[in-house]
């Protein structure tokens, strides 16, 4: 299995910055095998970066898209708008479930839309700080997995990646706390069970969980290193290229 590092640049970098951005990425990563180095940048900046990218070194996910596929949808963009631009598409992150409302069902929808149109979703589920306090991390992570999941063949499941992030660990959340390794393994190892349980061992294991919450050239190492974990999302530090090209270098070395 490959390891996955994916920047989530979120709403940050206008299009000449990121341009820039990725000019000095491409500059310092070389093409490396078993890494897919991702980077989700701004939907106004994909069209361009998508001529600049050098496809064998990075390639660009959608941070978000609607889930038809055209139609009277004003203001909205479809993943079979972006399918000739982008390779992934994360989906439920957790800033979409609770800033904009997204509802299990709203996700479902748009893992649909995504592997109809070739694009690869990387499923982002975790629990809040309060649903951990009560207990409830396993039923979350279920619910989450199987209401975003449940309309997937499973020929079609080997296509879809899963992000396990903790709301209480994404580091601009108020009050953020960084994850130890055993919590993280914890969960991945419930996320792994609960995928074996209901899909079988053979799709089980050709699904990536990854990880993302506060991921930073110092505890990378840590993460990359907790079994069942296939790599990171990484939201602030990808936006610092010294970081961000750390993380990769590390995992780079972490594969050989
Ligand atoms: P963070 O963000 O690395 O800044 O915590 C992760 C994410 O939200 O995907």
């Amino acid at each position: 299995m490959k390891t996955y590092i994916v920047g989530n640049w979120k709403m940050n970098l206008t299009v000449g910055e990121s341009s820039i951005y990725l000019h000095k990425l491409l500059k310092r990563l070389k093409q490396a095998r078993g890494l897919e180095v991702v980077v989700a940048p701004s939907l106004v900046a994909i069209q361009s970066l998508s001529l600049q990218v050098d496809r064998h070194k990075i390639k660009l996910a959608a941070q978000n898209f609607y889930h038809q596929d055209y139609g009277a949808y004003t203001g909205e963009v479809s993943i079979s708008q972006l399918r000739t631009l982008v390779d992934y598409a994360i989906v439920g992150h957790s800033e979409r479930r609770y800033i904009f409302k997204e509802t299990d069902k709203d996700i479902r929808a748009k893992v649909a839309a995504a592997i109809r149109n070739g694009v690869t979703p990387i499923l982002c589920i975790g629990e809040t700080a309060s649903e951990r306090d009560f207990g409830e991390t396993k039923d979350v992570l279920r619910d989450q997995l199987f209401g975003g999941l449940s309309d997937v063949s499973a020929e079609d499941l080997k296509k879809v990646i899963i992000a396990y992030e903790p709301v209480w660990a994404i580091s601009s959340v108020k009050g953020a706390r960084l994850a130890s390794p055993d919590d993280i393994a914890t969960s991945v190892d419930l996320i792994h069970k609960q995928l074996k349980a209901r899909f079988g061992k053979e799709v089980e294991e050709q699904i990536p969980v990854l990880y993302g919450g506060s991921v930073n050239p110092s505890n990378a190492g840590a993460y990359l290193t907790i079994p069942g974990v296939n790599g990171l999302l990484i939201g602030g530090s990808s936006l610092i290229a010294d970081h961000f090209v750390d993380i990769i270098d590390l995992a780079k070395r972490l594969r050989s």
